[in-house]
């Protein structure tokens, strides 16, 4: 009997998980659903535990990020029932009555956690908070949200005059900004259009580069008054505005079914169906990126689901071609270039990532541990301050690898071990349960096993 294709080690936390190359012959086969979306997932927690009444959560993702925050919001009086994917309900306690916490909020390894939240805690008069994270998460930039806070009036203390937490925060009544933002971030224009919310007028964020816009449509179906400006990438939020409980349905995470799209179109013989799976256009580069590839991908069943555009996504395998990413696609694929490298590496030619310095203070330096890791595996990669060059097209090595705790890391390389030659093994595979619980289940399953 030959050996499985998937096997996993546990030593104490740790899990080190090994792969073999998929079948060429079968190929990977099935009909996938991935998670809920992970930015959806905290935006719903948070504006159901700030709002009135009561908001029902469906889809919702069970990743270590989602229970940060809902943990966070718990410590200030939000009610939440245990989380579980089918309905999760939120009681909130209305606009400015988060409680003071008795304890340091923890957000993990969550980014989106920590930098959201912070605009809150902010705008909350009277309250004292301190914030924290992981490892990782406190060695992350905190000044880009802290800055234009401070700018509102926000009293935030923290690590080398505030750039990284532990922070300390003093809630009180801010002051409406138009903030020009240097850099595309979703993250940082949520923190400040939240902080908004209790400023005395309008508050404005403009960023060179539209990023993902879940906050500015959940706002608006939790009755902010919102808007958006396309075209100098603008979202402006009207201060006073009450928020009411909603129901909010969580479609398929796009960041993660992009490993199931790059997995079957590298191993021959595949056909994948990713079902229930977003496809807000601020989130499609990934789509983009691979028809650059000449994937074979197509797009069924497209519909909206509570304000958001969805589809099943079909991929079959077909020769990859190297393809250039730079400029305003960028942050519509932020989370994704780790496992578009994977498929840069086995695409012919050269791929060129530019504009994408912001991967180097992610979970991770996201291109130099991709650049080391692709290396490890024979792929002759070029770092650059802001990008990476890969030459694909030749066969990978099966390898000893590393996830440096970030999740997307660990399963980018365990969809590069498909179509490695050999056994790759990829050391702290448990960070993938970050964004994506099930991904050995599932990686199991279109292997046939
Ligand atoms: C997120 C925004 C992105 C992304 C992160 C989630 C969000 O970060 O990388 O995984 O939910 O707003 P930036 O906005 O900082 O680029």
């Amino acid at each position: 009997m030959s050996s499985p294709i998937v096997t996993v080690e546990t030593l104490k936390q740790q899990q080190n998980l090994t792969v073999r190359s998929a079948s060429a012959d079968i190929g990977l086969q099935g009909t996938i659903r991935v998670p809920g979306d992970k930015s959806i997932s905290h935006r719903a927690l948070m504006l159901g535990a700030i709002a009135t009444g009561e908001t029902c959560i469906r889809g919702l993702l069970l990743g270590e990020d989602p229970r940060s925050t809902a943990a966070c919001f718990q410590a200030m009086g939000a009610e939440i029932s245990p989380l579980n994917s089918e309905e999760v309900r939120v009681r909130g306690v209305g606009m400015g009555q988060l409680r003071e916490p008795r304890d340091v909020l923890n957000a993990g390894n969550s980014g989106t956690t920590l930098r959201l939240m912070l605009g809150l805690l902010a705008s909350q008069p009277g309250c004292f908070f301190t914030v924290t994270g992981d490892d990782s998460l406190r060695s992350r930039p905190m000044s880009r949200v802290v800055v234009p806070l401070q700018q509102m009036g926000a009293q935030i203390w923290g690590r080398e005059a505030g750039k990284f937490a532990p922070l300390a925060v003093r809630g009180r009544q801010l002051q409406p900004l138009h903030y020009h933002s240097p850099i595309a971030s979703a993250q940082v224009k949520s923190c400040i259009l939240l902080a908004g919310l209790m400023a005395d007028g309008e508050t404005t964020v403009t960023e060179p580069a539209l990023s993902r816009d879940h906050s500015e449509r959940m706002l608006k179906a939790f009755g902010a008054e919102v808007r958006v400006d396309p075209e100098t990438h603008s979202a402006t939020v009207v201060g006073g505005s009450q928020l009411h409980g909603q129901t909010v349905v969580v479609p398929g995470d796009i960041s993660s079914a992009a490993f199931w799209l790059v997995a079957g179109a590298i191993v021959p013989g595949s056909e994948l169906v990713v079902e229930n799976v977003g496809v807000n256009p601020t989130r499609t580069g990934i789509l983009e990126a691979l028809a650059q590839m000449e994937a074979d991908i197509t797009l069924e069943h497209q519909r909206e689901v509570a304000g958001e555009p969805v589809a099943d996504i079909r991929v079959r395998y077909s020769p990859l071609k190297a393809c250039e990413i730079s400029g305003e696609v960028i942050p519509r694929l932020i989370d994704e270039i780790p496992i578009l490298a994977v498929a840069a590496a086995l695409a012919t030619g050269t791929t060129k990532i530019r504009d994408a310095a912001e991967l180097r203070v992610k979970e991770s330096d996201r291109l130099a541990v991709m650049a080391k890791q692709l290396e490890k595996m024979g792929v002759k990669v070029t770092e650059y301050p802001d990008g990476l060059d890969i030459e694909g097209g030749f066969p990978l090595q099966g390898a000893d690898v590393e996830s440096y705790g970030d999740h997307r890391i660990a399963m980018s390389l365990a969809i590069a071990a498909l179509a490695a030659s050999d056994r790759t093994t990829i050391f702290g595979a448990e960070a993938a349960s970050i964004s994506y619980p099930d991904f050995i289940e599932t990686l199991r399953a279109i292997v046939g096993e």
